[in-house]
């Protein structure tokens, strides 16, 4: 695995949760929530990375975390540059690594990469100058960290504490990165009941998420649960032959006002996005009096700024010498 410290400890780069410690994710915790404004206010904004420049290189689509890696960055300072490249998987890693090192003499000092393969963003980080780091913004099925980071946040944000928290993680598990990552920080953060509800074909397999419960009926696993995280069926990563039917799957495992009342009745709703209403969540549950959704947008921002002044804010602001 690619080393994500630096010598002292620092994270350099950030590509997966695993490793980093409980302290590590408490700290990008704490200062992501210094980042958080309430709606109506003027986002947070500093100076700190001043003549850096971050590239969001992505190769998937994606709004929210672009946007909001590209915000995150901006609110600190830097400049950005947004690259949507479309590469065949032949010429992936090559023309890749190409991009990259022509970014890097433009001086770019972070790339953000979000891949449909494993490994990219590791390959990556492996080939990029001593200053310069690599954040993932998604990697294939495998892992998509700073998603984990504000899941975390916004459990924390509601439920003031991790310890004793019932965690149900819903629908498309097998292809989730979402379900990795969460996993990963919920885990080390101190949730100690965390379960997996999925159809058997969306369940990942049984070497992964160890000390997770499983269930593969919606209204058992639900009960008593504090926190609901509903996932996307990714469909771009099933065969044709895989593909459920959204009635059907809507009319088991879809979360409805029923269903969820079978979770404590102070219980969220979380939902990475993109939606699917009306397949995976119901629209009055996504819109409604228990849904946190939107502060997850919210905090994604938040925790992208805790993240970038983290990689590139020992760095300092370079000083802009004259010509004498
Ligand atoms: C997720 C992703 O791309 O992994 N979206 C996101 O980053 N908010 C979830 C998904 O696509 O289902």
């Amino acid at each position: 695995m690619t080393e994500q410290l630096r010598s002292d400890g620092s994270l350099r780069h950030l590509l997966t949760l695993e490793g980093l410690s409980r302290q590590q994710l408490e700290r990008l915790l704490e200062r992501s929530q210094s980042f958080v404004r309430p709606l109506g206010a003027r986002p947070a904004m500093s100076r700190t990375l001043e003549g850096a420049t971050v590239a969001n290189l992505f190769t998937e689509p994606s709004t929210r975390t672009r946007v909001s890696f590209e915000l995150a960055a901006k609110r600190l300072g830097a400049q950005v540059v947004n690259l949507e490249v479309q590469l065949s998987s032949r010429v992936k890693g090559e023309s890749m690594l190409d991009t990259v090192y022509t970014l890097q003499a433009l001086h770019v000092d972070a790339f953000v990469i979000r891949d449909a393969e494993a490994g990219v963003p590791a390959l990556v980080a492996e080939h990029v100058a001593p200053h310069v780091s690599v954040l993932s913004g998604g990697e294939a099925d495998v892992s998509h960290p700073t998603q984990g980071l504000l899941d975390a946040l916004t459990v924390y944000q509601r439920k003031e504490r991790f310890e004793g928290l019932t965690v149900a993680i819903v629908g498309d598990i097998r292809h989730s990165r979402v379900a990795r990552s969460a996993w990963h920080a919920l885990a080390t953060l101190g949730v100690s009941d965390l379960r997996l509800i999925a159809p058997p074909p969306l369940m990942p397999d049984g070497g992964e998420f160890p000390g997770c419960a499983r269930h593969t009926q919606l209204a058992t696993g639900l009960k008593g649960a504090d926190v609901v995280m509903m996932l996307r069926i990714q469909k771009e990563r099933m065969g044709r032959g895989d593909l459920p039917d959204g009635e059907r799957y809507f009319a088991a495992w879809g979360l409805t006002r029923e269903r969820l009342a079978l979770a404590r009745p102070d219980a969220i709703v979380m939902h990475p996005q993109p939606m699917n209403r009306g397949i995976e969540i119901a629209s009055d549950v996504a819109d409604g009096p228990q849904s946190a959704i939107r502060d997850q947008v919210r905090n994604g921002v938040a925790v992208r700024m805790a993240v970038l002044e983290e990689v590139l804010g020992s760095r300092g602001a370079p000083r802009v010498t004259g010509s004498r």
